[in-house]
């Protein structure tokens, strides 16, 4: 029986039970020790890494960063240790946590996916591997896998055959006519769960140099601007592909408030991410978590599953 004053916040991604819904964006928190000063991890849902490649990567040129209005432009181009790194030296704090923790994994070509997710099968504290197939600031790969159903269908259908412990999400670019339709391909090759939305492709220009203000001229645009879209997406996600099927879905983009959270909730998202908003405020992961309990309580709710995509179309 929930309780009203003390609403019941955990959710389930897959197989895996999480406190409540709230989880750091893959790269905005390192792998865990550039966060843990800030925060105490354990009160989060669970912990998301940066995205790991099979051999470390230096990233692109700088600047490699820029504030917009309501956002920010980022084209960090995956700069990671690589998995030889992150298992010996991010693995062991990572052990620490007493969340779960789910790795993103990026690449270039399928085979470098299923070497990461493979070896991230022998690693107990990781339960979950989270498919970066939309990364927008990399020339080969990335977010070529993510903008068209056919192949995001042959990725996750490959990644699927090797990820048997850990739970498979699949992480969907918005950059795309329908989103609806790579989700459906990544449900019916088998994922267990979606998160949505990665950057959307975006440019900032120096007017005085008429270049670039990026050195790698585009990035990925994150934060406040995006997050209606990122509704959006989620909604659509939820009432085409979703919900029938009974997959999950992390909800991210733009999230800086607990009413920010409760959008998503309502729109269908079971677990929620945020990025740019940590670099306002890195507490704000927990101030979302205590909002949404109060939300919860306000409308006489027992737990958080009750207003997942409980958003009222027509009369
Ligand atoms: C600096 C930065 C680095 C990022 N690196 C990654 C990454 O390595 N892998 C990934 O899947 N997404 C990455 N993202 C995207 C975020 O995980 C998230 O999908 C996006 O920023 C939208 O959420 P937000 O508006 O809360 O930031 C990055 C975003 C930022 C701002």
């Amino acid at each position: 029986m929930n309780n009203v004053s003390k609403p019941d916040l955990s959710v389930k991604i897959g197989s895996v039970r999480l406190a409540n819904p709230l989880m750091p964006a893959s790269g905005t928190c390192g792998y865990a020790a550039e966060y843990a000063d800030f925060v105490d991890l354990r009160q989060l849902g669970a912990f998301v890494t940066k995205s790991i490649t099979l051999s470390p990567r230096a990233g692109n040129e700088c600047p490699r960063i820029v504030e917009t209005r309501a956002g920010m432009l980022n084209s960090i181009g995956l700069a990671n240790v690589g998995l030889e790194v992150f298992l010996a030296e991010k693995v062991p704090q990572l052990q620490t946590l007493g969340i779960p923790v789910f790795v993103s994994v990026a690449g270039t070509m399928v085979e470098e996916y299923l070497a990461v997710a493979s070896a991230l099968e022998k690693v107990p504290v990781v339960r979950g591997v989270e498919l970066n197939i939309s990364c927008p600031n990399v020339k080969a790969g990335g977010i070529l896998f993510g903008v068209d159903p056919s192949a995001v269908r042959t990725i996750v259908a490959e990644v699927r055959k090797v990820v048997q412990k850990n739970i498979l999400i699949v992480k969907l670019s918005p950059n795309v006519t329908d989103i609806a339709a790579t989700a459906a391909a990544a449900v019916e090759a088998g994922t267990d769960a979606l998160s949505l939305v990665n950057t959307f492709t975006a440019m900032a220009i120096d007017i005085e140099r008429r270049r670039p203000v990026l050195a790698n001229a585009t990035g990925g645009l994150s934060g406040p601007a995006i997050r209606p879209i990122a509704v959006y997406m989620v909604h659509r996600v939820y009432t085409q592909v979703a919900r029938a099927s009974g997959v999950p879905i992390i909800g991210l983009g733009g999230i800086q408030y607990a009413r920010d959270a409760i959008e998503f909730l309502l729109a269908g998202a079971t677990g929620l991410g945020v990025g740019t908003a940590l670099f306002v405020n890195p507490r704000c992961l927990l101030e979302i978590r205590n909002g949404i309990a109060d939300y919860l309580r306000r409308h006489g709710q027992g737990g958080i599953t009750e207003i997942i995509g409980a958003l009222r179309l027509g009369d």
